[in-house]
Order: C-alpha cells, then sequence, then structure tokens
C-alpha cells in the first residue's frame, strides 16, 4: 500500500551542553544593548561544553534514548553528521558506536558539509531504506559552534546534537520524495584544518544563505514539490532564531505569497536557548515544534536546510497521526534547565582552554554529569568512557 512505502522519522531526541551562558552577561561585557541579542539575533542564551565533552560525548547523550526506545536489532547503519569532528579519519560515529553499545554488524561513517550535513545524512537514510525497508538508520547531527571571542559572531556560538531514528511507516514525519536542492562555491564560512575557531564574512553568510533557500525553492517546485499554500509549518536552519524570520520574509518576497511569522516562533524556542548547533540546528527546530502542545497530525511541515559554503536543502513531510505519543518534550526540555550556568570569565576560560587543546597525550578531569565523557588522550588517541 501506499501507506507502507512511507519511510520518515520516528524519534528525536536532543542533547547539549553541561554548561549555559546567558547572553546578558556578554551583553553587560560588551557594552551593547541585551535586546540586540535577544531581539535583534533573537538568542537569549548559549550551551558551553564542560572540557570533558564534545561532539562524541553529545551524539552518543543524544542517541542513548532511541537506542533504549527502540532497540538495536534493525538498525545497520549510524550516520553521524558533524562539521566539529575531532579525528582526521576516524569517524565521530565509531566512538558513538561503542558507547551506545551497537552490535557489529553496522556500518559507520562520519558526514560533512558545514551545517548541510545533517540533511545530508538524512536522505541518506531514507535512500538505505527505501532500498530495505526493513532497516533502520540512526542519524545523529552534533556540533560545537565556535567563533573567536570579541567578535560579531561570539553571540552566535552554542553546541548540540539531536539523534533521530528513520525507518519505514515512522511514527513522526513521513518525508516526501521530492526536495529541492542549491549547491553554490561560496567563501562566507569555513574552518581551515588548523583553526579551532570558523572564519565568517557574517553579511554574506546572510545573503548566500537566502540564495540557496530561493534556489532550493525554485529547485522544489521544478521537481514537482507542493505549491505553498499547502506548506503549513516552516523550520529553517537557525544561526540565530532571526534568520528563520529573514528566511521566511525572503521566502513571501520570491513567491509573492503572505507568510505568517507568527507560526515561526515554536520552531525557536530551543535554538533561543541552544544557540548556533549547526548540523543539528534545522533538527532541534523541528522538534520543539513537534513537541508544542498545538496538534499539528497531518499538517505538511518544510524544512530548510543550510550548511555554509555553501549547499542548501528544502525538504517536506507530513506529520503523522499518533504522533505526540512518541515524542520527548519533557526529556528535551529538561536536557536545557538542568545545564549549569557560569559568568562570563567561566564562560571564556573554558572557550581558551578549548581552543589551546592539543592532539597529546593527556587526562580530563571528571565536570560533566552527562551519560558519556572524554577521559583525554593516551597514545595520541582519544579515550571515551561512561560519566557521572
Ligand atoms: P552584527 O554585527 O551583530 O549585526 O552581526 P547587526 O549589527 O546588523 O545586528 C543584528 C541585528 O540586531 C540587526 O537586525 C539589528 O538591527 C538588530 P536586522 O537588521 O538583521 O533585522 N539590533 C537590535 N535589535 C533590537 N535592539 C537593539 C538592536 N541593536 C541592533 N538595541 C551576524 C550579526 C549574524 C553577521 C554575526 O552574528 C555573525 O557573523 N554570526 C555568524 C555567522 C552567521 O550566523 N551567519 C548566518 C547565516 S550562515 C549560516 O547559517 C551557516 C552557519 O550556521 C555555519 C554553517 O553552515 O556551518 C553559520
Amino acid at each position: 500500500t501506499h501507506e507502507a512505502t512511507m519511510i520518515g522519522i520516528s524519534d528525536l531526541s536532543l542533547a547539549t551542553g553541561h554548561h549555559v551562558l546567558d547572553l546578558a552577561h556578554l551583553a553587560q561585557a560588551n557594552g551593547t544593548d541585551p535586546a540586540k541579542y535577544r531581539v535583534g539575533l533573537g538568542q537569549d542564551e548559549m550551551s558551553v561544553l564542560a572540557p570533558d565533552e564534545d561532539v562524541v560525548t553529545l551524539a552518543a547523550a543524544a542517541a542513548l534514548p532511541v537506542v533504549q526506545r527502540h532497540g538495536t536489532d534493525r538498525i545497520r547503519t549510524l550516520l553521524v553528521a558533524t562539521e566539529s569532528g575531532v579525528d582526521q579519519s576516524k569517524s565521530v560515529g565509531v566512538w558513538v558506536h561503542r558507547l551506545l553499545g551497537l552490535p557489529s554488524s553496522v556500518r559507520t561513517v562520519e558526514l560533512k558539509q558545514a551545517c548541510y550535513g545533517g540533511a545530508a545524512a538524512l536522505q541518506a537514510a531514507l535512500g538505505i531504506v527505501a532500498r530495505d525497508p526493513r532497516q533502520q538508520v540512526l542519524v545523529v547531527a552534533t556540533d560545537v559552534a565556535r567563533y573567536d571571542v570579541e567578535t560579531a559572531a561570539e553571540p552566535t556560538q552554542g553546541a548540540g546534537a539531536v539523534a533521530m531514528l528513520v525507518e519505514a511507516d515512522p511514527a513522526l514525519v513521513a518525508i516526501d520524495p521530492v526536495s529541492g536542492v542549491h549547491t553554490s562555491d561560496v567563501d562566507d564560512f569555513w574552518r581551515p584544518n588548523d583553526h579551532a575557531s570558523a572564519v565568517v564574512d557574517g553579511r554574506l553568510s546572510v545573503s548566500a544563505y537566502l540564495d540557496a533557500l530561493t534556489g532550493a525553492w525554485d529547485d522544489y517546485r521544478a521537481q514537482g514539490g507542493h505549491p505553498i499554500e499547502d506548506i503549513a509549518r516552516f523550520c529553517y536552519h537557525q544561526p540565530f532564531t532571526r534568520m528563520a524570520t529573514k528566511a521566511h520574509r525572503k521566502l513571501a518576497q520570491h513567491t509573492g505569497v503572505d507568510l505568517d511569522e507568527v507560526l515561526l516562533e515554536p520552531t525557536t524556542r530551543y535554538n533561543r536557548r541552544l544557540g548556533n548547533s549547526y548540523t543539528a540546528s534545522l533538527w532541534a527546530a523541528l522538534t520543539a515544534l513537534l513537541d508544542d502542545p498545538t496538534d499539528l497530525t497531518g499538517e505538511r511541515i518544510a524544512l530548510f536546510s543550510y550548511g555554509s559554503g555553501a549547499v542548501g536543502e528544502l525538504i517536506t513531510g507530513v506529520v503523522r497521526d499518533g504522533y505526540r505519543a512518541h515524542l520527548r518534550a519533557d526529556d528535551n526540555a529538561r536536557s536545557l534547565d538542568e545545564r549549569k550556568p557560569v559568568d562570563l570569565a567561566t564562560y571564556r576560560a573554558l572557550h581558551a582552554a578549548a581552543g589551546a587543546r592539543g592532539s597529546e597525550d593527556h587526562d580530563v578531569p571528571v565536570s560533566t554529569s552527562a551519560p558519556f565523557r572524554f577521559a583525554g588522550v593516551r597514545g595520541l588517541a582519544r579515550r571515551y568512557e561512561g560519566g557521572a
């Protein structure tokens, strides 16, 4: 039947760092009006990692509840999207695989194209399940957004991971086969191999994002995608949540259709507090939207992923009947609420230490209360273990 061929997302789980910085502290230190961050950028807080956290520990923490709920029998692929990789060769996924206790009969790989990697991983997962609908694919998007301090980009840092389970007859969202894509070589944001922080041209990055959005939309329509009137909600990649408003206005102008900006608000609730989580950001927006009490059963949602450099993709999907029984709204909110606040000096010290950390052997003391931790480097190899 048509129903049986639907493929999409059955579970969404969010994890973030041990610490949080209230951006009012940063505004005060910079002599900036706090409303510039809260209203102008649409950001309240940003997650800050403890020294014994990284993209591996975040990814494993996000995926653990998914594996606990669904078991591992049908998972044959683990795709980890990140642009904060910790090794030039070994996939972040292989450590995540071990921490989760996944069977050896699981293919594991890391995907990268700036913030777009999560959407690329989802598309690959959909293809794998289309070939063999008995299989499930575990997709994890995990990142730490890091810029130099005392730059315009500093308030748009953050960290987070979202794990999703992709399978046939999905519980949350059935993804439409059609999507729109747009690739163009742009130097708007990148991170050279020897840099701990990204290099960014802020103005160019915003315009490159908007160009990729209209390009992906036009391709979506050319491929037979749904008219804009069929789409009830829009989730955008949110480097800062105000970017979603800019994107929505651009799409309204481009299509000539009046789009309701108020409906964006539920998609921004987690990202206002996480900050930018690069590959995870769009999926945190989708998670926040579904976790909102409004019933979206049967509604079509658009998901726009943008990764600097640059690749954009416009994906649509339909919310499934009974989806609310499969949400994790309380756990997702708790991961944000339980973060330990840091003052500006502590955040800046953590930022400096993370930037200076080398790959030579060292031990890292316990700080995080997350389920997994980075224990240090031995024999030039990274060590991970169960946390508190
Ligand atoms: P900025 O210098 O803070 O920009 O840099 P601004 O001075 O134009 O201010 C921002 C907004 O605050 C403006 O609103 C101001 O009017 C407003 P807008 O004109 O944009 O609507 N404002 C105020 N509002 C209320 N009360 C006030 C007030 N004062 C000013 N008192 C910038 C902003 C985004 C450029 C900077 O933060 C940056 O460089 N961030 C990093 C790059 C970035 O996030 N780019 C986004 C697009 S690229 C992308 O999404 C990909 C990415 O995620 C990476 C990847 O793909 O891997 C970054």
